[in-house]
Formats: structure tokens, sequence, C-alpha cells
């Protein structure tokens, strides 16, 4: 059987950044466009949370925001149908997940296949799921670190774009490997977005190579 493939588009692109909390990847992530280091805008930043402080920073960075109150919705799917319809008025090419805490539906990935990117506060395929700082040290690993990848419809288990490793010392706190961690994260998110972009991103199956 031969392999589905994708190559990422090189071109300006229209970004949508997903998030439900502080938002400090999508201030990574906007800055590096600021900095003129990636190839796109930032056309939306989505909510499921109206406080969430990620969003307020959007609103003061005068970006285009949107927050949909999940209560208000039938379902999951009815829910992830109209984000769906959002975002295909703006033409959004790259959904960024930045601390989105919501699962999409299936039906939401298949129709953003290889236009949706994560990133997760663990070494992938390890510690998938929620709270995995803490999994990471109650484990007794010695490394940990960040993991970007695209998104199907498997939780946390779409091809790797990049990872950043980083150890874990003997006396870490929850607290103090998500910050080490975090720190590894605004560095490779900003990174796979602007490879994104580049058009060097090649998926085969579930590998991504970097092309140069
Ligand atoms: C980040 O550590 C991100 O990796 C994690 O949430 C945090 C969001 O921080 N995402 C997940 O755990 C996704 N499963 P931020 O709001 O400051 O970017």
């Amino acid at each position: 059987m031969t392999e589905k493939t994708f190559q990422s588009p090189k071109k300006r692109g229209q970004i949508a950044v997903f998030l439900s909390g502080r938002g400090s990847n999508f201030l990574a992530i906007h800055d590096a466009v600021i900095r003129g280091d990636i190839n796109a805008d930032i056309s939306l930043v989505f909510s499921n949370r109206k406080e969430a402080p990620g969003l307020l920073h959007a609103k003061k960075r005068r970006l285009k925001t949107l927050y949909l109150n999940p209560k208000e919705f039938k379902s999951k799917e009815d829910y992830d149908e109209e984000i769906c319809k959002q975002l295909k008025k703006r033409d959004i090419d790259l959904i960024c997940l930045a601390g989105y805490m919501k699962i999409l539906t299936p039906g939401f990935c298949n129709e953003f296949e290889n236009r949706i990117i994560n990133i997760h506060p663990a070494l992938l395929p390890s510690f998938p799921g929620l709270h995995v700082q803490k999994k990471a040290i109650d484990w007794g690993v010695r490394y940990s670190g960040a993991t970007v990848h695209f998104v199907t419809a498997s939780v946390d288990m779409g091809p790797i774009i990049l990872q950043a490793v980083v150890p874990v010392l003997q006396d870490d706190t929850e607290e103090s490997l998500s910050n080490r961690i975090l720190k590894q994260e605004h560095k490779i998110y900003p990174e796979s977005v602007k490879l994104y972009f580049e058009g060097k991103l090649l998926i085969k199956g579930r590998k991504v190579f970097i092309l140069p």
C-alpha cells in the first residue's frame, strides 16, 4: 500500500489559534509573526472559555477573537460544526492548538486534515492526556520535554513535527518542570509554524520529514 503524503504549503497563511487558558504559546507565536519570522497572520483567536487570559491578551493586541459557549450547543459535534463554519468564513489555513483543553471531534479533525497542530508538554508518545508533567515526575523518568504534532482523530498521536528534551531533576515539582518545559515550547512551537508556511513539512504516513 502506498503511504499518504502531504506537503505543507509555501504561502502567506492565515492562522487561527485555539486556547483555553493563559495563552503563553499563542503570545510566542504572535511575537514570531510580528518579528516577521513566520510567513502568516493570526486571523482569529478562538476560545471555549470567555475569561481565558489568552483571549484578553489577543484583544489587547487587537486581534480578532471569538468565544463560543459550549453549553449553548446540543452536542460536541454541533459545537465543532459552528467553529468549522467560522473558520471557513475566514479562509483559515492552519489551526494552532495552544492549550486548547477540549478534544476536537473526529469530524472536525478530518475536515482540517493536515491543517491542525498542537503543542503537548511531554515527549509523545509517552504521557498523552492531562497533567503530564506530574505523571513524568511520578514515573521517575530522567528526561521529558515538549512535542509539536499534527492533530488527528487519535488524541495526542498524530505525526510529530518537533520535540525538545529537558532533564527531570530529583527535586522537581510539577511547577518547576512545567516551567522548564514551557521555555522549550515557546521555541519549538513558533519554529514549527515557520516551517509549515515555508512549505518544508512533508508528512509520509505517520512520519514528518523536514525539507531543506
Ligand atoms: C502548555 O504547557 C501546553 O503544552 C499545554 O497547556 C499549556 C498551555 O499553556 N497543552 C496541553 O496540555 C494540551 N494537552 P499556555 O496557555 O500558556 O500556552
